[in-house]
């Protein structure tokens, strides 16, 4: 008989059941691998077990995450205030790293005020969470980032309504059918993480100004990389600074690619989330390295705005070397350049293969995008040379082509 209490036999059937589901992952082909990085972010990694590789899927699209600036800053604050919070900020306190770099992102985004979470998953859902009561509906693009999705269903507005991607039309049937509500938010994200495309945000901004509605742009994959300065793409539609536009984002991808994620907007917006969204009142603050190295991130493309320009050319050639090589990537102005293959199976095998061949791209499927249109998402640095953007463009062409997978569905021309 065995000895393991009542307790670990239901553990066990627990364990046995995942392991079953990691298994059928497995003979499908959808198991995801996660390579174990030696070295900081960058156009050339190292990984585990295979040493340097090209890397064409980080967020780091301004190459700011392993930049000496960037990472001494960082230093300088673990040096000055420690690992981290050790409490909630209403609990215990801000630190001077927190109220400087909201200020600063204030400043860069047009805003009265920025308040940092310890992501924008959180501030997504802190926000959404704060802002829904019992007479509010909330108008949301099919294709949201998931946390949008779960942070509406965390949320539970009055009423809430999906429309269809990036269709201005659909969401103003939308808004003519919902029932009467107090207060109506409308969210996008600005660039699409899948797509890589981004949200018609002139239609969107004049809609809610018909609809008295607030606009909430989650402007993650756009900050650093869309408009001219890198203010996102508000910047890129003229619409930095207006009051009926809430603009969330991350600070873990082109803005020093730590962590972190922020909401800016009115002053009385923000300082009501900091009374009471959850993530603010139950959950440590950012910890102040990490708001000290984003903060110079943003210095940094104070600075260097070129850095801006320089990760559009080097996008626009990844796109044409793709396109020599034999390849049709989604059209768009962002960093991301998505090329649709399909079923997830040959996503996952592409990239397993690039992987062998010294190429990092990720290949993405079912769930994280509909069934059929599993992808190879490249996204572009600034940090990258010519050289390694044409060499991952023709490995990615070649790693297709070998799949044999149908050249239409593989995103390969006729
Ligand atoms: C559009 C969008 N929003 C939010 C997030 C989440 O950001 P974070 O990693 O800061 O939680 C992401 C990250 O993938 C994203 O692409």
């Amino acid at each position: 008989m065995s000895g393991a209490s009542p307790t670990q036999r239901a553990g066990a059937g627990l364990e046995s059941e995942l392991r079953a589901e990691l298994e059928a992952m497995g003979e499908a082909g959808t198991l995801k691998s996660m390579p174990v990085l030696t070295s900081p972010q960058g156009p050339a990694v190292e990984v585990e077990g295979r040493g340097p590789v090209l890397c064409l899927c980080s967020n780091d699209y301004l190459g700011l995450a392993a930049d000496p600036a960037v990472v001494r800053a960082g230093l300088r604050a673990l040096v000055a205030y420690g690992a981290g919070t050790a409490s909630v900020r209403f609990i215990c306190g801000k630190f001077k790293p927190h109220v400087e770099l909201e200020r600063d992102l204030a400043t860069f985004c047009e805003t009265e005020a920025a308040l940092t979470y310890v992501s924008c998953w959180n501030a997504n859902a802190a926000l959404l969470d704060a802002l829904c009561d019992e007479r509010t509906g909330v108008f949301s693009d099919r294709l949201n980032h998931a946390s949008i999705i779960d942070g509406m269903r965390l949320a539970r507005p009055a009423h809430k309504a999906v429309y269809e991607h990036a269709d201005p039309e659909d969401l103003r049937r939308r808004l003519a059918e919902a029932p009467a509500l107090g207060r109506r938010l409308i969210v996008t994200d600005g660039v699409f993480s899948m797509e890589g495309d981004l949200a018609p945000l002139p239609e969107l901004a004049e809609i809610a100004a018909e609809h008295d509605a607030t606009l909430i742009v989650d402007d993650s994959h756009g900050i650093g990389v869309v408009g001219e300065t890198g203010r996102g793409a508000l910047e890129r539609f003229g619409l930095l600074g207006r009051e009926d536009v809430i603009l969330t984002g991350t600070l873990g991808k082109a803005l020093g690619g730590a962590a972190g994620g922020f909401v800016a907007g009115g002053a009385a917006l923000c300082a009501v989330l900091e009374q009471r969204s959850r993530p603010q009142l139950f959950s440590n603050g950012l910890p102040p390295t990490v708001a000290a190295s984003s903060r110079q991130a943003l210095a940094v493309l104070r600075e260097r705005p070129g850095l801006v320009a320089e990760l559009r050319a080097k996008t626009a050639l990844m796109r044409a070397e793709l396109s020599t090589a034999g390849l049709a990537p989604l059209e768009g102005e962002s960093a991301i350049v998505p090329i649709i293959v399909g079923e997830t199976r040959a996503a996952i095998e592409i990239s397993r293969r690039l992987l062998d061949r010294g190429v990092y791209v990720t290949g993405f499927g079912y769930p994280v995008v509909p069934e059929g249109t599993a992808r190879v998402r490249v996204q572009v640095s600034a940090a990258l040379s010519e050289e390694q953007i044409a060499d991952g463009a023709r490995a990615i062409a070649a790693a297709a082509t070998e799949l044999a997978v149908a050249p239409a569905r593989a995103g390969l021309r006729r």
